[in-house]
C-alpha cells in the first residue's frame, strides 16, 4: 500500500492526530531519558508526580498568547511580574532588602539572559569605542557568545587548578578603563564551585564597573541549600556591587524549557537592555528581551510550577538533591583511579581520572552503555579532562545503583584500554590550523571517527579523544563541521 503521508514534516495529505503523536513518541524513543534520574546533563527532573501534567496544561493555556505586547495580554504580564518578583525575593532583592528596586525580565534561557546582561552593560557606555568584559575562564561559554555577537572584547581570567576559582587580584588586574562588566559564577557549570562573589563585586564597584552574577545554574538551589544549613557564601543582591543576576527557571526551578530571569538592581541599570523602534510604518516596537514575538507557554508553565511546588517543595527537593550529591561523590571516591575535581559545594559532581589506564572518555561510553548518561569535559588550560554530573532531585532514588554501575564501568574501561586513534588522525589534530581544514579533510576525519551524515554515533570516545588532542580553535571548527554534518534536511 502506498503511504501518501510519507515521513516528511509536510505530507500531501494530513495525518490523523493520534498517529502524529505516535510518530513523535517513536522518534523520542531514541532520546536519552529525560526522567528517571539517569541523565546527568541537559535535563532537570524533580521526580514529582503530576508536575509535568500541570506544566503542560499551563503551557497549553498560554501557548498562543504573545508577549510582544504586554497591554494586549495582561495575563502574561501578570505572570511574568510574579515570576520575576519571586526570583528577586529569593536572590536578596525586593521590599525590605538592601535592593528594594530590583527589576527584571523573563528570557528564553541562560544564554539570552547573559547576552542581555552584556548588552545592557555595553549600551550603558556609548562613550566607549571598544568595550570589554572580564570573565573567569570558568564562566559559561555564553559570555563568549555574547562578546562575539555584541562585538565586545573578552578578557578571560585564569582559575586556580586546585580551587577552580579565579584569584580576586587577577580579576582586579584584568579590569581596564574600557571594562563594562565583570562576571562571577554561582556556581560555575563545569565544576560547580562558587566564585568569590563578594570580593569580585567589590573590585568591580571600586572601578565603577557593573558586576553580573551568573546564577543561571545555582540561583534556584543555593538559597535552599543555605536554608538547609549548607555554608553557601553570599552571592546575591545582599552583596554590595552586584548589579545584575541571572537565574534559569528551566534548570532547578524545574520549569519546562524556555525560561530564565535576568534581574537588575534598579531600573536605571536595566534601561539599556531594552530595544524600542518607532522609525518604520508598522507597529511601534519595544522589546525588553531579544525575541519580539514570545509564546506565553513557557512563562505560564514556570508560573504554575513555582506556585505548585512553593518554598516547602523546593526545600524538600533541595534536601533530596544535596543527599544525592553526597552519595554520588562517595561513589566516585570509592573507585580507584577516579578523583573529585572539587569537593561538591552545590549540585554538581565532577571527577577526573588520575590513572592513564582509565580513559575517562571510554568510561563515559561504558556508563552510557549501562544506561547512565554523563557529560565529558575536555582538558583545558592545565585542567584535566573530566566528567560532569548535574544532579537533580530525581537522582536521589538512583544513588544506590550508581556506585556499582560506576565501578563496573570503570573496570570495563580499564579492560578496554584507552582509545587509540590512527596516528595520522592524531597528528592532524595536533598540527592542523582551522584555516587549513578542507572539505576533503573534514570528510576524512569524520569517516575515521565513524561519523555519518544525519545521525549521532553510539560511542563518542574517539570523537572526544580527537577533540581533546586538538587546540581550542581547531576544536571549535571541528565541532561546527561535525554538527553541520548532523544538521541536514530530510526530504
Ligand atoms: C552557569 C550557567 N550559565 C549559563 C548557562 C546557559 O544556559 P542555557 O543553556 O539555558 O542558555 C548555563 C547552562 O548550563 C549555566 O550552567
Amino acid at each position: 500500500m502506498t503511504d501518501t503521508a510519507g515521513t516528511g514534516a509536510l505530507p500531501v495529505e494530513g495525518v490523523p492526530a493520534a498517529r502524529v503523536l505516535d510518530e513523535i513518541r517513536a522518534l523520542r524513543a531514541a532520546d536519552r531519558p529525560t526522567h528517571g534520574g539517569r541523565l546527568f546533563a541537559y535535563v532537570y527532573d524533580p521526580g514529582v508526580a503530576g508536575l509535568d501534567e500541570l506544566a503542560q496544561a499551563a503551557h497549553a493555556e498560554s501557548a498562543h498568547v504573545n508577549g510582544l505586547d504586554p497591554t494586549a495580554f495582561p495575563s502574561l504580564l501578570a505572570m511574568e511580574n510574579a515570576v520575576v518578583g519571586a526570583a528577586a525575593r529569593l536572590l536578596g532583592g525586593g521590599p525590605g532588602t538592601s535592593a528594594p528596586d530590583v527589576v527584571g525580565s523573563v528570557t528564553s534561557g541562560g544564554t539570552e539572559s547573559l547576552i542581555l546582561a552584556v548588552k545592557a552593560a555595553r549600551d550603558a557606555r556609548p562613550d566607549l569605542a571598544e568595550p570589554r568584559i572580564v570573565v573567569p575562564v570558568s564562566g559559561h561559554a555564553a559570555f563568549a557568545k555574547a562578546a562575539h555577537y555584541l562585538r565586545v572584547a573578552l578578557d578571560p581570567v585564569p582559575v586556580d587548578p586546585l580551587t577552580l576559582r579565579p584569584a580576586v587580584a587577577d580579576v582586579a588586574a584584568a579590569i581596564r578603563p574600557e571594562t563594562v562588566l565583570v562576571v562571577a559564577s554561582a556556581p560555575s557549570y563545569a565544576h560547580g564551585v562558587v566564585d568569590p562573589v563578594a570580593e569580585i563585586a567589590a573590585v568591580a564597584a571600586a572601578a565603577g564597573v557593573r558586576c553580573h552574577v551568573d546564577a543561571c545554574f545555582g540561583g534556584w538551589t543555593l538559597p535552599w541549600l543555605r536554608r538547609l544549613g549548607a555554608p553557601v557564601p553570599a552571592f546575591d543582591f545582599a552583596v554590595p556591587g552586584v548589579t545584575s543576576i541571572s537565574v534559569d527557571l528551566h534548570k532547578y526551578a524545574y520549569a519546562p524549557k524556555g525560561v530564565s530571569v535576568l534581574l537588575h538592581r534598579d531600573p536605571g541599570l536595566r534601561a539599556p537592555q531594552f530595544f524600542a523602534y518607532a522609525d518604520w510604518p508598522g507597529y511601534t516596537m519595544v522589546n525588553p528581551v531579544i525575541a519580539s514575538t514570545r509564546s506565553g507557554g513557557p512563562i505560564a508553565a514556570a508560573y504554575a510550577t513555582l506556585r505548585h511546588l512553593g518554598e516547602d517543595g523546593y526545600l524538600r527537593l533541595a534536601a533530596l538533591t544535596r543527599d544525592a550529591v553526597a552519595g554520588l561523590a562517595d561513589a566516585v571516591r570509592a573507585v580507584d583511579g577516579l578523583r573529585l575535581m572539587a569537593e561538591p559545594e552545590s549540585t554538581v559532581v565532577c571527577f577526573t581520572a588520575g590513572d592513564p589506564g582509565l580513559d575517562l572518555f571510554v568510561l563515559v561510553d561504558e556508563l552510557t552503555a549501562r544506561g547512565w548518561h554523563t557529560q565529558p569535559q575536555l582538558a583545558y588550560a592545565g585542567l584535566p579532562a573530566s566528567v560532569h554530573l548535574t544532579v537533580t532531585a530525581a537522582v536521589a532514588p538512583r544513588v544506590a545503583e550508581f556506585g556499582p554501575a560506576l565501578a563496573e564501568a570503570a573496570a570495563a574501561a580499564r579492560a578496554a584500554g584507552p582509545v587509540v586513534l590512527p596516528p595520522e588522525l592524531l597528528a592532524l589534530a595536533g598540527s592542523l590550523t582551522p584555516e587549513a581544514l578542507t572539505p576533503d579533510l573534514i570528510a576524512g576525519i569524520a569517516a575515521g571517527l565513524g561519523l555519518d551524515a544525519g545521525s549521532a554515533p553510539d560511542r563518542m570516545a574517539a570523537v572526544n579523544t580527537l577533540l581533546d588532542a586538538a587546540p581550542v580553535r581547531l576544536r571549535e571548527r571541528l565541532l561546527v563541521e561535525f554538527v553541520g554534518l548532523l544538521q541536514r534536511p530530510t526530504w
